[in-house]
């Protein structure tokens, strides 16, 4: 039996929809929310990201601004222009692309974001506020797959969720909103030993690695959700996630496609932070 997939693209319109029809209410009472991007170098990956971020607000009627620097910027002046953007009322959220360049502590920039309009949901009063269940704003990537979860109406009370990865962005973030809907939580990384041991009793699976084929089928549970935020390349140049999809596809009960997963939500929670940053202020 082949999963169920659950499409990124499908979920991202209709949610998307509703932050227009929200974005456009906020308008007639005057405010337009606004977003800034600010990209520092030339990253080839984080330029096509934010591209892809401001042409997304552009498409749900929310304004924003791209500020884009040499990669030899000061700490400083970046620090400089965040203050700025901190003070701008026209401006609800702010997403310092990251990576940045070496020669810039990122997370001092992070901590500089007011946590008002910390919509990627890095700094650590972000994380504080999930880690205790107090209202703040969550991590675009995670939070889009919560809503993924939501939109196959999966009850995840009682159920065991493996996440694979620990990152600040990903894996730990996610690790708590499934426990806070009342999942059992495992967090596995590089250091687990028998992985596959782990997985195969794990009701959702989230896998947020980096790397190809780290779950395959004969570590899948069968009817088990797969959500998959890998993107990575196979050996043809193609976009591909951490999961063997060919092989999961035919044990699992759901699954995340890469692309059009995890992928399209991701900007999809961005575009929902920055409205409610914008609606939090009126
Ligand atoms: N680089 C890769 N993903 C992200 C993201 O979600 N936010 C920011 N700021 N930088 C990133």
């Amino acid at each position: 039996m082949s999963a169920v997939l659950i499409d990124g693209n499908a979920l991202s319109r209709e949610l998307r929809a509703d932050v227009a029809m929200r974005a456009a209410r906020l308008k007639a009472r005057g405010v337009t929310p606004g977003l800034a991007v600010v990209l520092v170098g030339d990253n080839p990956a984080s330029q096509v990201y934010v591209r892809n971020k401001v042409k997304a607000c552009e498409d749900s009627g929310l304004h924003s601004v791209l500020e884009k620097y040499d990669a030899d910027l000061s700490e400083a002046a970046l620090l400089a222009r965040v203050d700025a953007l901190n003070n701008d009322p026209a401006i609800h959220g702010i997403l310092v692309q990251l990576p940045l360049p070496a020669h810039i502590d990122a997370q001092k920039v992070i901590e500089a974001i007011s946590p008002a309009k910390d919509v990627d949901g890095f700094h650590i009063a972000s994380a504080g506020a999930l880690m205790t269940g107090m209202p703040g704003f969550w991590p675009c990537t995670p939070y889009g797959c919560m809503k993924m979860l939501e939109s196959i109406g999966y009850e995840l009370k009682g159920k065991h969720a493996v996440v694979i990865g620990r990152s600040n962005i990903v894996g730990k973030p996610m690790a708590l909103m499934l426990l806070q809907q009342n999942a059992t939580v495992t967090i596995c990384h590089s250091g687990t030993r028998d992985l596959g041991a782990l997985t195969r009793q794990a009701d959702v699976i989230v896998a947020a690695v980096g790397k190809r084929n780290v779950l395959t089928a004969d570590m899948v549970k069968p009817g088990a959700v797969v959500i998959d935020v890998g993107m990575n390349r196979n050996d043809e140049g193609k976009l591909c996630g951490d999961v063997d999809f060919a092989g999961v596809r035919e044990v699992a009960g759901w699954i995340t496609p890469v692309p059009g997963g995890v992928g399209p939500m991701t900007i999809t929670m961005l575009l929902v932070n920055t409205l409610e940053a914008a609606e939090r202020g009126l």
